[in-house]
């Protein structure tokens, strides 16, 4: 049937990853046994204190409706964790949990920006940022991470990208696709060039608890005077193993909230009651299945990146944060998404091509090490054998 569509949701952006995921599947049912590197999610089932209570929370009536932004109780243990782990004050009428991290993106974004403002963003960076720009009609405006700079921000790049029309800047440390993670220094710089000035931040900080040189990463809502114009988003899908709960949240002014709550009565209504619950025990339950699986990943994270950087043409830098490497492809003369596509047919490796989070992204694949050691171990041999029989 043609539908004759609304305008907004003709160039509507989606992600990769879900469109490789569906390749796979279809490459499965012939029979192909493909490793799956292009995943975004942790490969570990959710620790069993949070399911039982789950469980638990199923037979005890959370079963109905809550508050349109979260259980009291929740988010009460929300600014229990933030104090503690991140050192920043906020209390309970700052916070809303949504299904997942990816809603606050939705919201904030719709709620703050509209045509003629401009979005400053992470490029190569998580897709979902530049098509809700586009989606809430503003001008998104990439901010190159590139590999000589570590994948930071070039504070003097920036610089010049604000003006007048500027209305935000999204941050993301530990950052999805290259691992890279923000200095103190790197925050407190740009948050410098935007002191005076009515510009919101959006900090995704998703990967926090994802950080293998044992700092907590910093946050620009620590900078007093940012507190109010930063949006933290958080949640539960990466470092609890959670992604199928959907459960997250924002830490926003107040002012803000009472938007929000209104958008979530228009969606949602609330995120699962059941989730919520099993969220309150991931924060306030024991902690070391986290530490478990976050130094499963740094070996992980090791093993790839000592085996991409034993391929002839590829080289792969040691990302501090997340579960991605981001390594340079430069060298094999094929465009990221030829040779994404090329190693899924040749090598069944799934990969995703660096392109797909923006032109920044280009010379480089994302590998996820969200699976086991001896995949990791197979892919490796596979990619190596495939490249090989490159012509270059
Ligand atoms: C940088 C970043 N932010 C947010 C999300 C969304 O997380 P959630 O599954 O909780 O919506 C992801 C998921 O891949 C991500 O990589």
């Amino acid at each position: 049937m043609n539908f004759k569509f609304a305008n907004r949701v003709l160039d509507i952006g989606t992600e990769k990853a879900f469109q490789v995921l569906a390749k796979c599947r279809e490459l499965e049912r012939e029979g192909k046994d493909i490793i799956h590197l292009q995943i975004g999610e942790p490969d570990f089932n959710t620790p069993k204190n949070i399911i039982d209570k789950g469980k638990w929370a199923l037979d005890h009536g959370y079963t109905h409706y809550t508050q349109n932004v979260g259980l009291i109780e929740l988010r009460e243990a929300i600014v229990d964790y933030t104090k503690n782990y991140k050192n920043i004050n906020t209390n309970i009428n700052e916070i809303a949990v949504v299904p997942g991290g990816k809603p606050i993106m939705f919201y904030t974004i719709m709620a703050l920006v509209e045509k003629g403002d401009e979005v400053i963003y992470p490029n190569p960076g998580y897709p979902i940022y530049e098509s809700l720009i586009r989606f809430a009609g503003g001008t998104p405006v990439p901010m190159p991470l590139i590999e000589e700079n570590d994948f930071r921000v070039d504070i003097d790049d920036l610089r010049t990208k604000i003006n007048k029309n500027t209305k935000m800047i999204i941050l993301n440390s530990p950052a999805n696709p290259t691992g890279g993670i923000l200095t103190k220094e790197d925050i407190e710089k740009t948050a410098e060039i935007i002191k005076d000035k009515e510009i919101y931040v959006l900090s995704d900080e998703i990967y926090d608890r994802l950080v293998y040189n044992k700092t907590v990463p910093f946050s620009i809502a620590s900078i007093p005077y940012m507190k109010d114009k930063t949006i933290i988003l958080n949640g539960f899908s990466k470092t609890y193993a959670m992604t199928g709960w959907r459960i997250g949240y924002g830490i926003m002014h107040e002012n803000l909230i009472e938007k929000i709550d209104r958008m979530i009565a228009n969606v949602t209504s609330n995120t699962s009651a059941v989730a919520q619950v099993a969220a309150i025990e991931a924060l306030r339950g024991p902690q070391d299945e986290v530490d478990k699986m976050r130094e499963e990943f740094k070996i992980r994270r090791d093993l790839i990146v000592d085996g991409l950087n034993s391929i002839d043409g590829i080289s792969c830098k040691k990302p501090e944060g997340a579960f991605y490497v981001f390594p340079n492809i430069e060298k094999l003369g094929l465009k990221s998404e030829e040779l994404s596509d090329y190693l899924l047919k040749e090598a069944n490796v799934a990969v995703l091509d660096g392109a797909s989070f923006g032109e920044y992204g280009e010379g480089h694949l994302r590998l996820s090490y969200a699976t086991s050691q001896e995949n990791i171990k197979k892919a490796i041999d596979r990619i190596d054998k495939a490249v090989k029989r490159i012509n270059i």
